[in-house]
């Protein structure tokens, strides 16, 4: 029986507020499976963002500039309606501990109710990112701490930029 293979289009989604390092690892990861991968922030939530869509948009196209299968883009509404746009097959999710677990399988079952097509394949990254959260990223960053090999040396500039630009200001 003959099949015509369509690309298998996967999307990646998240607040992406900032970039880590443990993104970065799944980001790779998928475009190595899938053929292509389509990094998808959402817009719209949060009401301060460390950075804005468009700067979270520009800091994953120049982490990931030269990797043609690799996307970005922005999002508003339901993820399956966003993925069924995009004619995506799967949803990459990463697991870095077992806390992760419980809100990713509660999400991934309500995606699969909403889209009974739509796989959600869940991702490890490598040993030495599993602790590493946007959250706690933000949290040292703004008490001084060492964000090093945490984050891609772009976020990490900006976020050095911008600290002496309030410095400046004061
Ligand atoms: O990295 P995050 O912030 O945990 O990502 C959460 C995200 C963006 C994947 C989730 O909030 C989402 O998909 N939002 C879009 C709205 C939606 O479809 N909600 C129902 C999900 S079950």
């Amino acid at each position: 029986m003959s099949q015509t293979l369509l690309p298998r289009v996967a999307i990646y989604p998240g607040s992406f507020d900032p970039l880590t390092n443990g993104h970065v690892d799944i980001i790779e990861r998928g475009a190595r499976i899938f053929d292509s991968i389509i990094v998808a922030i959402l817009a719209n939530v949060e009401k301060k963002p460390l950075f804005s869509e468009q700067e979270r948009v520009s800091i994953i196209r120049d982490v990931f500039t030269g990797k043609d299968n690799v996307q970005v883009e922005t999002f508003e509404g339901l993820l399956v309606d966003y993925a069924q746009r995009k004619k995506a097959s799967v949803l990459v999710r990463g697991l870095r501990a077992v806390s992760d677990f419980e809100y990713e399988f509660q999400m991934a079952l309500m995606n699969r109710h909403l889209a009974p097509g739509l796989e959600t394949v869940f991702m490890m990254p490598a040993e030495q990112y599993t602790y590493i959260s946007s959250r706690l990223i933000k949290e040292v960053f703004t008490l001084g701490g060492e964000i090093t090999g945490l984050v891609p040396a772009v976020v990490e500039e900006k976020l050095l930029a911008r600290q002496k630009k309030k410095e400046v200001r004061r």
